[in-house]
């Protein structure tokens, strides 16, 4: 039996966004989205975390490449989000951009850049109340 273990990495972005969905009408989204459907918009400080499941290597002992994982985020995840309104990313248009979505998003964005193992779980802190997750079974 492959010994397999997972690591999770924390990263952090602010970003903007307001929970709108076109296919509703004003009233249902003040309803359904309450004070987050506010035209202004407002914003949060998110932090995600990216969970690497695989064999451990026997040399360094480790399931991915720490190093190279971060960069990949960087360049994928931080970079794109960070201090932007997140209504404006083109991934959503026509989605709103509850935590749900962004989590899937970033599954969707990280899930083939994986340095070494699988990506096992995106988790998203939105709010200290709000904590999501997303992960596709793996094959
Ligand atoms: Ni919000």
């Amino acid at each position: 039996m492959t010994e397999t273990a997972i690591l999770t990495r924390r990263y952090k972005f602010a970003a903007s966004h307001r929970l709108h969905s076109e296919c509703l009408s004003g009233e249902e989204n003040t309803k359904i989205f309450g004070k987050c459907n506010n035209p202004n918009g407002h914003g949060h400080n998110y932090q995600v975390y990216v969970s690497v499941r695989g064999p451990i290597e026997p040399h360094a002992g480790r399931v991915t490449d720490v190093g190279a994982l971060d960069r990949i985020v960087a360049d994928t995840i931080i970079h794109r989000f960070d201090h932007r309104d997140l209504n404006l990313d083109p991934a959503f248009a026509g989605r709103t951009t509850t935590g749900e979505n962004v989590t899937r998003l970033i599954w969707d964005l990280l899930a083939a850049k994986i340095p070494g193992g699988d990506l096992h779980k995106v988790g998203l802190v939105e709010t200290r109340d709000n904590y999501f997750e997303y992960s596709e079974r793996q094959g």
